[in-house]
């Protein structure tokens, strides 16, 4: 790994997360109970928002600096990670392991958005809930030729984050069954070039 993407990279992630995701980190993370799995824990930005109740979390993470960042976070906010040092598309858990999955920012920057859902809704729990927190191809025409125009360069300064996914059509394309799903497209200056999908999806009961 290049001292940019060990020791930059994860400075920019904790130093640039625009202020409005916070309100929208928070309802993301406001339900989640359980067995909880967060799959590309990064810095661990999540962290200060989970409920107060939930100590101790599962984090799948390539990055070993951006886990010890995250251990810092979860220190201050007592929580307890237990840490898997891998990537999403092939996770190492059994099925139906956990109440509930937690991702953001990182179905933009993984190899294989198709086969990391996969491996999410394999060891979700029948009835557990997905909770994404994720952003994409705006809905805005003119947005949207900007973040074809940058994405080559947004691709090398963010580690390989795209800004052209329709994350929300591969959640539907998977086997989640989407309970809910809202497009933000208010932030402001460079943050339009990310603006977040949300919502809720889960893997039925049979
Ligand atoms: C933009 S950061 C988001 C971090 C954090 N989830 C947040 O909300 O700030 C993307 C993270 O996904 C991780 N990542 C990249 N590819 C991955 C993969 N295939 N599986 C799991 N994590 C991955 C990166 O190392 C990085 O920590």
């Amino acid at each position: 790994m290049s001292f940019y993407t060990n020791k930059i990279y994860p400075w920019i992630l904790d130093n640039t997360d625009p202020k409005e995701l916070a309100a929208l980190r928070l309802s993301n993370l406001k339900d989640t109970k359980g067995e909880i799995l967060e799959v590309g824990i990064g810095t661990g930005a999540n962290l200060p928002f989970y409920p107060k109740e939930i100590k101790r979390i599962t984090a799948v993470e390539p990055s070993e600096s951006m886990h010890q960042r995250a251990q810092i976070k979860a220190y201050k906010n007592n929580i307890t990670i237990d840490w898997y040092q891998g990537k999403g598309e092939s996770l190492k858990f059994s099925d139906d392991s956990f109440d509930t999955v937690v991702s953001s920012g990182l179905l933009c920057s993984v190899d294989d958005v198709d086969k990391v859902l996969n491996e999410m809704y394999r060891v979700l729990k029948p009835g557990g809930k997905f909770y994404f927190l994720e952003h994409g191809i705006s809905k805005n025409k003119k947005i949207r030729k900007l973040q074809i125009r940058f994405n080559r360069v947004n691709n090398v300064i963010a580690c390989g984050c795209n800004l052209t996914r329709n994350i929300e059509n591969h959640i539907r394309n998977s086997a989640f069954e989407i309970i809910e799903v809202f497009h933000v497209e208010t932030f402001a200056g460079i943050n339009k070039l990310y603006p977040p999908v949300h919502g809720t999806a889960t893997k039925k009961s049979i």
